[in-house]
């Protein structure tokens, strides 16, 4: 099965605003690759490229080693010769047809038997618990049904890649969560390369292999769930990814929050690296009340809300003028107006500079997502855009993809070396 490989995607709908931009991905064969990005990043269009309804206007894009596009060679292949199945935000079921035929619509068109295709109709409806409408029209289904029935149109004919774009957006919260471990077991099942696109930063942590983030246009990192957690490759990466978001402060005098961050990490930079620290972040569940462990990056904060959600109490403080958070999993019982000191272990402080970059040189303790440190520094891209091993692939999925090339975002900026 195929890798899909993408090299300096360009896409510019009219009149030189890009809406992707020198887009270097390769999804591995066998990955759930989640893009992931806020509304206008450019998801749908690249989602649309890979599947040939939409041509990118530079650069190239293979599949399996077969080239599909290639703006500079004059290539392109039509969709209906790239053999992929597609859900796409709003999609489109026959009206006349009822949801069975729907469903069995593909595999007509694949020549298969009468009594396998009946096999496989009634076992895809199952799957996504839709039997029972089995025999209404389009028109009589509730959206949430109607993308249902999108879902196995397309996964009755298992292709080998899967192009998603928001196919759960229209489920309530429980099928949501529901069919997003359906997608996964049918992922694990088939062995299907999945392209699958989100805005919901926990759809792409709890279901991908591998998070592309994209920010206008431009790629900000690829990664495992995990390095993308724990190892956010840019303050919009940090920012997006992980709710309560992280407590991101600016490293200056006048934020008390930043100042004390920016102090406790200086000393462990040279004095070329300290000076390029733009703003320091730590995570609310890595906040800790107390005084932590000797070594331990401390603040003394005044306590202004407790916010408790059931399962964890989410802790309002201020200091200075700088508010921040933090998520414990225990009862929290303290009144708004105490005083207490809150500690974080230095791995779990995040450094970046001016740009918004990371500053790889800031790596205590492996950065803790068990990838075992950035190599080199931040002018090797490869460090930026660093994955992690350590979360388990699917039987046949290769462990791990890379970014191939450059890192974008990073390059796009003119940031490359910024951080060494
Ligand atoms: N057919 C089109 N013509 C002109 N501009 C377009 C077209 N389709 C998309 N765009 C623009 O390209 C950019 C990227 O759009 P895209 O649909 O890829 O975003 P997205 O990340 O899928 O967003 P969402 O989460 O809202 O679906 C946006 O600025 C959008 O306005
Ligand atoms: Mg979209």
């Amino acid at each position: 099965m195929p890798d899909i490989v993408l090299r300096g995607i360009d896409k510019s709908y009219v009149s030189g605003q890009l809406a992707v931009s020198n887009l270097n991905l390769t999804i591995p064969d066998g990955a759930f690759m989640c893009l992931l990005g806020p509304s206008g990043c450019g998801k749908t269009t690249t989602l649309r490229m890979i599947s040939g309804l939409e041509q990118p206007t530079g650069g190239d894009i293979e599949v399996g080693g077969r080239l599909l596009d290639s703006v500079a060679r004059g290539m392109f292949v039509p969709p209906e010769k790239r053999q992929m199945g597609l859900v796409f935000q709003s999609y489109a079921l026959w009206p006349h047809l009822t949801v069975a035929k729907n469903v069995e619509f593909g595999l007509r068109m694949q020549h298969v038997g009468a009594a396998e295709r009946r096999r496989r109709v009634t076992e895809v409806l199952e799957v996504l618990r839709i039997s029972e409408v089995a025999g209404r029209y389009p028109a009589q289904l509730s959206g949430g049904q109607q993308q249902r029935v999108a879902l196995a149109r397309m996964l009755v004919v298992k292709p080998d890649v899967l192009l998603l774009d928001e196919p759960l957006s229209n489920l309530d919260a429980q099928l949501r969560l529901e069919m997003r471990a359906e997608l996964k077991r049918i992922h694990a099942e088939f062995g299907s390369t999945i392209v699958f696109v989100t805005h919901d930063q926990l759809e792409a942590m709890t279901l991908a292999t591998h998070v592309a983030v994209m920010n206008t246009g431009l790629l900000e990192q690829f990664g495992s769930p995990l390095a993308i957690y724990n190892r956010p490759a840019s303050k919009f990466v940090a920012e997006f990814v992980g709710s309560p978001p992280m407590n991101l402060a600016p490293a200056a005098d006048d934020d008390a929050l930043g100042a004390s961050l920016r102090d406790y990490v200086a000393p462990r930079l040279d004095a070329a690296q300290a000076a390029t620290i733009g703003s320091v972040g730590v995570r609310p569940e890595n906040v800790h009340l107390g005084a932590g462990t000797p070594g331990d990056w401390r603040i003394r904060a005044t306590v202004r809300a407790i916010l408790p959600t059931g399962s964890t109490w989410v802790v309002r403080l201020d200091v200075g003028e700088s508010t921040f958070f933090l998520v414990d999993f225990r009862p929290v019982d303290l009144a708004p107006g105490t005083e207490v000191d809150c500690s974080a272990a230095p791995a779990d402080l995040h450094v970046f500079d001016a740009d918004g970059r990371r500053v790889t040189a800031y790596d205590p303790a492996g950065g803790g997502d068990g990838a075992g440190g950035a190599p080199g520094g931040a002018a090797d891209p490869v460090a930026v855009t660093d994955l992690s091993p350590a979360i388990p692939t699917p039987a046949g999925a290769t462990a791990g993809g890379r970014l191939d090339g450059t890192d974008a975002a990073g390059a796009a900026r003119g940031h490359a070396g910024a951080t060494a």
